[in-house]
């Protein structure tokens, strides 16, 4: 019976301490406690106009906000400026062939089911550091 107990209070002061160590260690990722306000930079760049492309192939990046534009099953409201039957209106770079093209390579006059969902591939400009060191050199320019 003593021995159990001494064990259980053994268990119960480990688990202490770990809680403890944990609580010790407790930074956050984002500088802030749960219910902190954290002012976030905007990182939505409008200003900048189009960015150059690093590479060929390269998706450009996207150089307005896209948070209002609703992308799902029925709607594309990127289309609505960005597919050739509107981007002239728009005043918006028309979708390149590629995204007119189906998997076996026949010529659509429709978006393509692989270009759907745009934000697959094209990320808005951030205003944000590198988060590791990037020597990348483009194939370009140099
Ligand atoms: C209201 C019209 C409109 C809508 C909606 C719109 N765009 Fe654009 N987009 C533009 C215009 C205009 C430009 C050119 C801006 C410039 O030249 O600075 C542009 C530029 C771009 C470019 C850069 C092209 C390049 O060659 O640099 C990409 C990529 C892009 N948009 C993607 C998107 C995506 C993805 C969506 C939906 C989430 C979207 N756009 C919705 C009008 C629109
Ligand atoms: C599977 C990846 C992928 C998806 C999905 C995709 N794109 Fe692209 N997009 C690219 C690549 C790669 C390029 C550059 C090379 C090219 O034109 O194929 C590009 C080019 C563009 C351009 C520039 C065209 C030009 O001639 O300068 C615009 C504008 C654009 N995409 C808008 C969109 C919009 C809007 C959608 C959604 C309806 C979309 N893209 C979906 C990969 C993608």
């Amino acid at each position: 019976m003593k021995k159990t107990i001494r064990v259980g209070l053994a268990a119960a002061l480990t688990l202490c301490g770990t809680l403890a160590l944990a609580q010790s260690l407790n930074v956050t990722l984002r500088g802030g406690t749960v219910d902190d306000q954290v002012a976030v930079d905007r990182n939505y760049d409008q200003m900048e106009g189009r960015i150059k492309r690093n590479y060929r192939q390269q998706p450009p990046l996207v150089p307005h906000s896209i948070a209002q534009y609703q992308i799902d099953l029925r709607t594309n409201q990127c289309l609505g400026c960005h597919d050739w039957s509107k981007a002239g209106e728009r005043n918006a770079p028309t979708l390149s062939m590629t995204h007119y093209l189906d998997r076996e390579g026949r010529e659509l006059d429709q978006i393509a089911g692989t270009r759907y969902f745009c934000n697959q591939c094209h990320v808005p400009q951030a205003n944000a550091p590198a988060l590791v060191e990037n020597l990348f050199q483009p194939s370009i320019g140099r």
